[in-house]
């Protein structure tokens, strides 16, 4: 069976900041809250019409660049987010005409904060089994559009922000490097402590103003619950990756954890030990970008030398869903 690796990796970074500061005259909140819970300083916003697919596509053309191909080489493209530019059709069909390329497949994938692992597992497959050689992974997210900028959604607004990063995976050269491999769980008995419940199709009708009103479109996290999760449960799949290639804790050279909130982090890394600078963070600069952290992360590392051929990196991630999963790559 052939391995997989990842090529190149890209991103998109929205121009406008947005710190906490900026969200003090907006809401009742403070820079030392937002700072003491979640390790957040700033944020990116999208601007008008930078959708999730915009920011997807130019994230993954600078992957196919750094992949050293060409856009003709994409044969799949694959797109996780929880916030498409449309309800539909999916924002991979948008990617593949930004990209000007031949029809191909376009899939999307709404994992929330475990859509890039969950991408990354699929990609994983096809080309394993040699469906397809060049797929296009991409996180993109918009957060900005669709969070309540005012106390009463102070609680979930202030976590998250806009971006996008993308990578090519395709068949490794080398026996040793690629990702070695996937794991993915989900719960959904939790699945209304962190969610959009409107407008939906399960809703006679799907919107009205009286949910306006209320609020009902916007995210509503039980952030207690979702943090006495996170904390069991990454631990557990970065656990359950390493015993699957019979690696010890030791032997990870880099762990990159979702960025829902630098404390958990800390914690999980704490718990297994984990020294602090085998460990990369992001969400000072970008918040929660959900399906768009991972790879944002491993542009940051391959930036900051941390993560070059040979790295053994493990990735894990919690999130809404509840959907937990994690991936040990051998960059
Ligand atoms: N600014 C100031 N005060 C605030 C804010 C804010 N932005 N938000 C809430 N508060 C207040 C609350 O109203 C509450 O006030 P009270 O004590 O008077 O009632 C107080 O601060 C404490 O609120 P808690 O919700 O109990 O705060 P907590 O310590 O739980 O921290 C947090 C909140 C940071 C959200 C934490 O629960 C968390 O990180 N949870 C996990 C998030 C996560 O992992 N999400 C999954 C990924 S996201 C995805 O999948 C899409």
């Amino acid at each position: 069976m052939k391995k997989s690796r990842i090529l190149g990796v890209g991103r998109y970074l929205p121009e406008k900041i947005v710190t906490n500061f900026d969200l003090e005259k907006m809401m009742d909140t403070t820079d030392e809250w937002i700072r003491q819970r979640t390790g957040i300083e700033q944020r990116r916003f999208a601007a008008e019409g930078e959708g999730a697919a915009l920011m997807g596509a130019r994230a993954g053309e600078e992957a196919i660049k750094n992949a050293g191909l060409k856009k003709e080489d994409i044969d799949f493209i694959i797109f996780a987010t929880l916030s498409p530019d449309y309800n539909f059709p999916g924002s991979g069909v948008f990617v593949q005409d930004l990209l000007g390329i031949e029809p191909i497949g376009a899939l999307d994938v709404r994992n929330q904060c475990t859509g890039f692992i969950y991408s990354l597992s699929i990609a994983d497959q096809f080309i394993k089994t040699g469906m397809y050689k060049h797929i296009l992974v991409i996180g993109s997210e918009v957060h900005s559009t669709g969070n309540e900028f005012t106390t009463r959604g102070r609680d979930v607004a202030v976590l998250f922000g806009d971006g996008a990063g993308a990578v090519v995976v395709g068949e490794s050269e080398d026996e040793k490097r690629g990702i070695l491999s996937t794991h993915l769980h989900s719960e959904g008995k939790y699945a209304k402590e962190l969610w959009v419940e409107a407008p939906a199709s399960i809703l006679h009708p799907r919107l009205t103003q009286e949910m306006l009103d209320q609020g009902r479109h916007y995210p509503k996290m039980n952030g207690k619950n979702v943090y006495k999760h996170a904390v069991t449960r990454m631990p557990e799949v970065i656990m359950e990756a390493l015993n699957a290639n019979g690696y010890k804790i030791s032997d990870i050279d880099l762990l990159v954890p979702h960025q829902a909130n630098m404390r958990i982090n800390e914690y999980v890394a704490g718990t297994l030990g984990i020294a602090p600078e085998k460990v990369v963070h992001n969400i000072q600069k970008y918040g929660n970008t959900t399906a768009a952290t991972i790879p944002l992360c491993f542009y940051d590392a391959i930036e900051d030398g941390r993560l070059k051929p040979g790295t053994l990196v493990c990735v894990a991630a919690f999130g809404a869903g509840f959907t937990w999963a994690s991936s040990l790559l051998r960059w």
